[in-house]
């Protein structure tokens, strides 16, 4: 059950018009439809398959004659005429049923649908494939006060809603919800003056939590404008928020349905983070009704096309929106935690890959984050103006089009005259390219020479090189900028670049902005490292600096047993304690290499991580930069408390996040006493949450657990927060019993995917706690991985990914997983989707 790339055809058949009838009943609902279909001209093949699951047939019709169709494996079959014709179909589904929240299925009492990859397919017969796209209109008959669909409202009346979607789309896109609503209500007025309606619609309670996500759609609506060009194309734009979600949100035509933790939030329960990920999260549905809707994918393997440039269009949003240095640094430390991991392990695939068994697994990090790294590189290659003609020439080229990686290459090519060839190898070839550096100065010319190597990943050995574009700068001894941001373009496996007319040896800035996502080795000493903190104009690299400066400084004393380094402290004291520096970059300079990247890091090395003894590590580290900078904490403590009304913005934030890390660090001193005042005194989510951390991080977080559930036990939100945050903060031999014991909370329940993220997801994000040696985190995992799987494979499989970085470990830690592995592999009727993770992580 492969399906291959370079097996691709055109369906037989071009479908010019869909009427869908919903009769909802909880179990019973009934669906008809009427689909008008041609002959595809540009198909050879007329073979008459639609796809269809759990379906129960009630009636099937050809051009009004009852038809018996074929059934077969995925769908049915039938003879169709070589003229057009209308096939009808009646068909009966049961959404009380569906735990796998793909199709319609209920969340709360609500109907609503997730369609994306290939859910339409439980809701009737239809060719489910992105490149068949097709005017809906839709009728919902039902007792329910709310029923939405795409596109522009028609009728209504007691006990139904009609709807219409002129805009040709995909069945991926199709939504309905249904369900007692209340709406957050706004207006837009877009650059050519037409007037849409917003609605942002929750379950009742859930009105006061809606007022920044709509803010959030109002500012992506005319970014988009003023930034692409693009307006909206509908009356009418609806976003429903749901409980039950696989994922974080989707992008259905006119109806974006939403995680309701990507949407709702307000200052008492949503931290800053939260905040921020809304604000991308809106943006990035928003964002697709151009790069996804109106030019959606010929087919899944084309999935980057929507998601590469979608995430690279939410990113450059929230940087204009907040601070941009900031956001790229936060995406870089993801794209390392993610995609990095990802692309070093047995799960590493291509942006664009060329097989997969079940789609649903290749919403990765790769297809998303690198896949926007890959759009960021094309910008920097081709320039900024460049970068714009490319995508006008794209959006007027492709519009209405199911589109390919080809397609978006070649118009590039047509609007820079460029070759793209050997850009192309980025979406079809998979690992993490190291790139490494040396450097030579002579008579005033300085060289740099680069060499890059992409070690083999699953079904690739062989690596050719890849066009990199590396930004550079050079630094003067004093610290002054010599040469300033220069992209140099590496084609070949090895390179240099000269720099002539120099006076003294400069400071190499090397890979500035992260021009690329890839590994530098670059060798340097902490002197080198600290002036860089500094000095670099550039914000990201100056990042990198006291990064490199701590990691180097980690993986001393993880290996040799060294203490401390002097030199890292002292560098990181004069950057926290220099009020003229952004209190947000100050709060990301103290932040610390992952147990994860530590444990990459020293598997590339060539040592086997202990989990143990890098937690040990981190916490020695921490623990002596709680004694050493105790003064600026307290003073930085006192100095950023924001006394300005709760605002979810940047430069707020900043402050909050700068000031709970001085808390984080007084903690360690003062036994909790900071932590429990600021827990009892806390008006937003973010100090309260922060100190609760702080508190159990401590072993003080008994009593102030105990009261935050009393407190928030009626919001379902805050409690999958009080699930996580005691696991996370749990010491590494207590984590999996944590874990444990809230697996059998009364509140934990397998059937949320939120609720299940924030026990056994949480989990897996301790790493000392995971990977102890008892095997209990694995166990336990497994366990819930293996009772989830049938009813929700979807959530199931992307867990496993928990289980993709096995190999780095000891022999022991190994035997344990593989077991655990096996032990999943081996339940009878597992997934597909599971079954796929599990092959692939076992290698
Ligand atoms: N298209 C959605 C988004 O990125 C995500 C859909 C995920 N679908 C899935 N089957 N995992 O916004
Ligand atoms: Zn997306």
């Amino acid at each position: 059950q492969t399906v291959y790339l370079k097996d691709y055809t055109p369906f037989g058949f071009t479908v010019d018009e869909v009427e869908l009838t919903f009769r909802l009943a909880p179990s019973a609902t009934r669906v008809l439809s009427k689909i008008r279909f041609s002959p595809n001209p540009d198909a050879p093949d007329r073979h008459f398959f639609l796809h269809g699951e759990n379906l129960k047939p009630v009636s099937t019709r050809i051009d009004g004659a009852e038809i018996t169709p074929r059934h077969v494996e995925g769908g049915i079959e039938m003879d169709a005429p070589d003229t057009p014709f209308t096939f009808e179909a009646e068909v009966e589904i049961d959404p009380a049923a569906n735990t796998a929240l793909e199709g319609l299925y209920i969340s709360g009492g609500m109907y609503c649908t997730q369609c994306e990859a290939e859910g339409f397919r439980k809701i009737t017969w239809y060719p489910d494939r992105p490149d068949v796209m097709a005017p809906f209109s839709v009728r919902i008959e039902g007792d329910v006060p709310v029923m939405l669909s795409n596109g522009n409202p028609g009728a209504s009346g007691p006990g139904f809603a009609e709807w219409h979607d002129p805009w040709p789309k995909p069945a991926y896109l199709f939504a309905l919800v249904a369900g007692d609503l209340r709406n957050h209500p706004d207006t837009f007025t877009t650059m050519s003056g037409k007037t849409v309606d917003l609605n942002i619609w929750v379950r009742p309670g859930d009105e006061g939590k809606c007022a920044f996500g709509m803010e959030a759609l109002k500012k992506s609506m005319t970014w988009d404008e003023k930034v692409y060009g693009r307006e909206y194309d509908l009356d009418l734009f609806n976003i429903v928020a749901v409980d039950d979600f696989n994922m974080g949100a989707m992008e259905n035509k006119g109806l974006n349905i939403f995680n309701s933790s990507c949407v709702l939030a307000s200052p008492e329960t949503a931290t800053d983070a939260n905040f921020e990920r809304i604000e991308a999260i809106i943006a990035h549905e928003y964002f697709h009704n151009w790069t996804g809707n109106r030019i959606t994918c010929r087919d899944w393997f084309q999935l980057c096309l929507k998601e590469g440039l979608t995430v690279f269009r939410d990113s450059q949003f929230i940087a204009d929106m907040r601070s941009a240095p900031v956001k790229r640094i936060e995406d870089v430390i993801a794209l390392r935690a993610r995609q990095f991991r990802e692309d070093n392990g047995p799960l590493a695939h291509p942006v664009r890959p060329q097989s997969f068994v079940e789609i649903n697994n290749f919403y990765t990090a790769t297809v998303y984050e690198k896949g926007a790294e890959l759009i960021g590189m094309l910008k920097t290659l081709v320039g900024d103006a460049a970068y714009a003609r490319a995508l006008d020439l794209y959006f007027t080229r492709h519009d209405g089009d199911a589109a390919t990686i080809e397609d978006w290459l070649k118009v590039f090519e047509d609007a820079t005259g460029r070759d793209l060839s050997q850009f192309k190898r980025w979406y079809d070839d998979a690992g993490t390219p190291r790139l490494s550096v040396s450097d030579d100065f002579g008579d005033g010319r300085y060289t740099l020479t680069f060499r890059q190597h992409t070690p083999p990943t699953p079904g690739q050995s062989d690596k050719a090189p890849r066009v990199i574009p590396i930004a550079v700068g050079l630094l003067g001894p004093n610290g002054d900028e010599v040469l300033p941001t220069t992209v140099l373009e590496m084609t070949e496996p090895e390179q240099s670049f000269t720099f002539d007319g120099l006076t003294a040896k400069p400071v190499p800035s090397i890979l500035r902005g992260f021009s690329a996502p890839v590994i530098l080795d670059h060798a340097s000493d902490n002197a080198t490292r600290a002036f860089l903190l500094a000095h670099d104009t550039d914000p990201f690299n100056r990042w990198q600096a006291g990064h490199d400066l701590a990691l180097d400084c980690l993986i001393a004393m993880i290996r040799d047993g060294a203490a401390p380094d002097a030199g890292y402290l002292d560098a990181l004291h004069r950057l926290i304690r220099d009020d003229e520096q952004d209190p947000a970059f100050r709060a990301l300079a103290l932040g610390l290499p992952s147990q994860d990247e530590l444990a990459q890091t020293l598997h590339d090395h060539g040592h086997t991580p202990d989990p143990q003894a890098i937690w040990e590590a981190l916490e020695t580290l921490k623990q002596a930069r709680a004694q050493a900078f105790h003064d600026t904490a307290t003073r930085l403590y006192a100095q950023y408390q924001v006394d300005a009304p709760y605002a979810p913005d940047a430069t707020q934030s900043a402050a909050r996040s700068l000031a709970n890390a001085a808390m984080a660090m007084l903690t360690r001193l003062d036994g909790g006493t900071l932590a429990q005042k600021q827990f009892d005194s806390a008006d937003n989510m973010t100090q309260q949450l922060s100190a609760l951390s702080a508190l159990i991080s401590a072993g003080r977080g008994d009593d102030a657990v105990r009261r935050f559930h009393e407190q928030w036990n009626h919001d379902r939100l805050v409690i999958d927060k009080w699930f996580s945050v005691q696991i996370a903060n749990a010491p590494p031999d207590k984590t999996a019993e944590t874990a444990e014991t809230l697996t059998r909370h009364p509140d934990f329940t397998i059937r949320n995917p939120n609720r299940f993220r924030a026990t056994l997801g949480a989990l897996t994000m301790n790493p000392a706690g995971f990977h102890h040696a008892s095997g209990k985190g694995y166990a336990l995992l497994a366990d819930h991985l293996i009772a989830l799987d049938p009813l929700n494979p979807q959530t199931t499989a992307r867990m496993c990914t928990a289980f993709e970085t096995w190999r780095r470990y000891d022999s022991d830690r190994q035997a344990l997983i593989e077991a655990e592995l096996h032990r999943i592999l081996a339940t009878p009727n597992l997934s597909g989707d599971t079954t796929e993770m599990i092959t692939r992580i076992l290698g």
